[in-house]
C-alpha cells in the first residue's frame, strides 16, 4: 500500500497459488503449485513434470533440495487425487447449479 507506516522498512509478500486443470471432468487431471516471493515466482511444482523447477538461481537451490525429498514429492503427486479431484466433487455440483 501507498500510505506505508514509517515504521516499516519494507514489505515482503510470500504467496503460494495451487492450481488444477480439468481435462474431461477428473479423467485428466493436472496439478500446479507455484511458489511465489515479492511477485517473482522462485519456483513451482508440474504434475505433468513431476518435478519441481526453479525459476530463479534461488528457487533452483530450492527446487533441488525438494526434489531429493521422495515422500514430500509423493505427497505432491498424490494432490492430483487428494485435492484436485477431491475438491472437484464437492464444488462442481454447486457449480452446475448456476
Ligand atoms: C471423457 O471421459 C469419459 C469417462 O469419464 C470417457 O468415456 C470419454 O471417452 C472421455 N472423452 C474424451 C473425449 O476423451
Amino acid at each position: 500500500p501507498p500510505d506505508l507506516c514509517p515504521a516499516y522498512s519494507g514489505v515482503f509478500q510470500r504467496m503460494y497459488k495451487a492450481e488444477c486443470y480439468f481435462i474431461n471432468g477428473t479423467e485428466k487431471v493436472r496439478f500446479v503449485k507455484r511458489y511465489i516471493y515479492n511477485r517473482e515466482q522462485l519456483f513451482h511444482l508440474d504434475s505433468n513434470v513431476g518435478l519441481f523447477v526453479g525459476g530463479t538461481p534461488y528457487g533452483e537451490k530450492q527446487a533441488h533440495y525438494r526434489n531429493s525429498k521422495l515422500e514430500l514429492l509423493e505427497y505432491k503427486w498424490s494432490q492430483v487425487d487428494m485435492f484436485c479431484r477431491h475438491n472437484y466433487e464437492v464444488y462442481s455440483p454447486l457449480f452446475a447449479e448456476r
